[in-house]
């Protein structure tokens, strides 16, 4: 068994869900780690949509996956993820991933915050396919995070059970806030 970081634990899955030719997204693109995977797993013929507010994001990214990458099966966007649904249309997209939090090295007022993360959580929900998957990497502190995490838990506890599976999990014996993947699956 390998020793799973969050990321880890939600690429595992991001694995298990995305095939070749798929649609994916990238909701918090960072330094692009995300958007590489998904590139790779989408392949030729699938197509990635990568979003973030920062013009830092893009041009890391675009490094990465210029060196790292196989495909030019990605679109790098600068907009904020609450306006998803202007980029793809509802029930085609198979796996939208979200890492909340800010830049790493990068500009921490610029974080994600639960007034976008829960509309932009919301517009993601319409945009899956049928067994599709959204994936969440929620970070919180002692004094950063807090707000944004409740804010999403008491969102996703209201979600159709008929519609969606959604499933959290817990670091349990990790001290000092540890941090929380939370899978949704659209039935
Ligand atoms: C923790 S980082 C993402 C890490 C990234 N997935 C990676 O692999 O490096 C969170 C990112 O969300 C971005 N962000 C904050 N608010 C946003 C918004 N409203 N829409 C899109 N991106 C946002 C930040 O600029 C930051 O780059």
């Amino acid at each position: 068994m390998k020793n799973y970081q969050i990321t880890q634990w939600c690429h595992h899955f991001i694995r298990e869900q995305v095939s070749a030719g798929d649609l994916c997204i990238d909701a918090t693109m960072g330094n692009g780690k995300d958007t590489l995977l998904l590139s790779e797993l989408a392949g030729k013929d699938g197509q990635v949509l990568a979003f973030d507010i920062q013009p830092a994001a893009l041009v890391h990214t675009r490094e990465l996956l210029d060196s790292r990458g196989h495909y030019a099966n990605y679109r790098l966007i600068l907009d904020s993820h609450e306006n998803l649904p202007q980029y793809a249309r509802p029930e085609t997209v198979s796996c939208i991933v979200f890492n909340f939090g800010y830049l790493p090295g990068g500009d921490h007022t610029k974080a994600t915050k639960a007034s976008t993360s829960i509309p932009a959580i919301a517009a993601s929900l319409s945009l899956l396919k049928k067994g599709g998957l959204l994936s969440l990497c929620i970070y919180h502190g002692k004094d950063s995070g807090t707000e944004e995490r409740d804010a999403i838990f008491r969102y996703i506890r209201t979600l159709d059970p008929r519609r969606f599976l959604v499933i959290a999990s817990s670091y349990l014996n990790r001290p000092n806030h540890p941090p929380i993947p939370v899978l949704i699956i659209r039935l």
